[in-house]
């Protein structure tokens, strides 16, 4: 299979506003979980991410990515896992895929202090020489991603029956990864796509990018649906971490980026992820609420986030088992 052949039916995720949130929370969180049941996805505008930051982001992550081969691949760090630095070109594999990803990507993670407890569990940042003002541009954006991150966990809690703030201890210096994500044109017989059908890892994933088409669900119904946020609004979609600890409640739904139309193809697609992870520590043990005579328990055997997220980063080739 080359590419997709037609051009796939768009998901009708509802498009909602975090600014409603703060008027009527419950009507929020019943609005973000009734899209997260029904499609695993949500498009969320008024995001709190101020634009010119995100702009400055765009203009770093496209300066970095456009420096030569070499320059980039000093970053890489041999038997990192890709966790921090620099992760070239053709590297990452989705699970069971046949092709590698078209992809290039840089992670950007938590700074801890010195002597942070999580330390051992969580590589240091490091950071390009240039372009200028880099780390200061994404530490900011990570802090604004956890920001908005906080809002979007409190109303998938208050959608849980939990306490709205039930996730803050769970996500207190949480190991997330802000992804800077480039995939360059593609050939016109690339056999291979942008990035194989996969499920994100993670408890949620806030993404901005994705005006710039590709990015598709895999519906329930086994139908590919193209997802076409508004300009600057952000695809937010649910991670294995949150399915296992809501027994699929709220389900991790396979997605994948596919080839542009051949008058796009000459063109770079950029995303930013930001990979939202809980504590290393947090035990994944399902919430006792989504477990029923209907829908007993799926993971009678809690794990800690830190070694669901080993297992998984073998799987996709980023880490030696
Ligand atoms: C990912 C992902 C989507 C995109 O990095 O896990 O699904 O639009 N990215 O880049
Ligand atoms: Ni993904």
């Amino acid at each position: 299979m080359l590419d997709t052949p037609t051009a796939p039916a768009t998901a009708q995720v509802p498009a909602l506003s975090l600014n409603d949130q703060s008027a009527d929370p419950v009507a929020f969180a019943a609005a973000l979980g009734g899209s997260f049941e029904r499609f695993g996805f949500a498009v969320v505008a008024d995001h709190g991410v101020p634009a010119d930051l995100i702009a400055r982001a765009w203009a770093m992550t496209e300066a970095f990515f456009a420096l030569p081969e070499d320059m980039k691949r000093a970053y890489f760090v041999a038997g990192g896992g890709g966790a921090r630095g620099y992760t070239p070109f053709k590297t990452e594999i989705a699970k069971g895929a046949s092709h590698v990803d078209l992809k290039e990507f840089w992670h950007i993670g938590r700074e801890l202090a010195n002597g942070h407890r999580f330390e051992a569990q969580m590589s240091p940042n490091i950071w390009p020489d240039q372009p200028e003002g880099f780390r200061e541009t994404f530490i900011e954006l990570f802090a604004a991603f956890d920001t908005a991150g906080d809002r979007l966990l409190s109303a998938i809690a208050r959608h849980l029956g939990l306490a709205p703030d039930w996730f803050d201890p769970a996500v207190k210096d949480g190991n997330s990864v802000l992804r800077l994500l480039h995939y360059p044109p593609v050939a016109a017989d690339a056999p291979e796509v942008r990035a194989g059908a996969h499920e994100d890892i993670n408890l949620i994933t806030l993404l901005l990018g994705a005006e710039e088409a590709g990015l598709e669900l895999l519906d329930k119904n086994g139908e590919w649906l193209a997802i076409r946020p508004p300009e600057g609004a952000m695809v937010v979609n649910v991670g294995d971490m949150l399915q296992r600890l809501t027994n699929h409640v709220l389900p991790s739904t396979t997605h994948r980026v596919v080839n542009p139309a051949p008058e796009r193809r000459g063109h770079s697609r950029y995303s930013m992820p930001f990979f939202l992870h809980p504590a290393p520590d947090f035990l994944i043990e399902t919430l006792p609420s989504t477990i029923s005579a209907e829908n007993p328990n799926r993971y009678p055997t809690p794990i800690t986030a830190h070694d669901y997220l080993h297992e998984r980063l073998v799987e996709i080739g980023l880490v030696k088992a």
